[in-house]
């Protein structure tokens, strides 16, 4: 049984990510979408919302299964038995980000192994930042994120 994670804060969960969730799970039997915490962001939406939000976009989708863990995720990896990491690739930057955790986490764990899938085109430019901008001025971000989670996310960004 192939099995592979798609990491990410998730904060929120992005039409962006939705396409690599769909495109990961076609290439392996199970797929674990972990919300994990990046020590470089504090986030906006607590964990259990991230969760929350995420199942509810994936909901229908047999294959999937949607989680979190704390700490490095080399650990996460190696307790779930993954076969590899997916993370999505939207420009040259995101590359060299990839390249350098790819490095670290090979380092951590001679098994570990990252998949990269360009990211759609239509969708390389945007970010849960953008999102949460755009929602903290009352912008529309319909075309941003899930239909499942739009109202909650445009609701909780003018509240905060
Ligand atoms: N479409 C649109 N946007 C996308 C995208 C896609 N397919 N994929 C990523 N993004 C955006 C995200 O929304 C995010 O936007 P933001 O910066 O505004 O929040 C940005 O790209 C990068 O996010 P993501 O790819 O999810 O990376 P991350 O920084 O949130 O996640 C972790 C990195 C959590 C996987 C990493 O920090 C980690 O492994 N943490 C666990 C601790 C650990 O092991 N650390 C050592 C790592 S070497």
């Amino acid at each position: 049984m192939s099995i592979l994670i798609y990491p990410g804060s998730f904060d929120p969960f992005t039409n962006g990510h939705l396409d690599i969730v769909k495109r990961a799970s076609r290439l392996c039997d199970r797929l674990i979408v972990a919300v994990s915490e990046n020590s470089n962001k504090r986030s906006f939406f607590d964990s259990a919302e991230r969760l929350s939000m995420i199942r509810t976009c994936l909901e229908g989708m047999p294959k999937v299964e949607v989680t979190s863990h704390a700490g490095l995720l080399v650990d996460f990896f190696r307790e779930s038995g993954a076969d590899a990491v997916v993370r999505g690739l939207r420009s040259e930057s995101d590359f060299r980000y990839e390249s350098e955790m790819a490095t670290a986490n090979k380092l951590l764990c001679a098994d570990f192994e990252v998949l990269l899938l360009p990211c759609r085109m239509d969708l390389a430019l945007t970010s849960s930042s953008i999102v949460r901008e755009v929602a903290s001025f009352g912008g529309d971000i319909s075309g941003m994120v899930p239909e499942a989670i739009c109202a909650y996310v445009t609701r909780r960004m003018r509240v905060k």
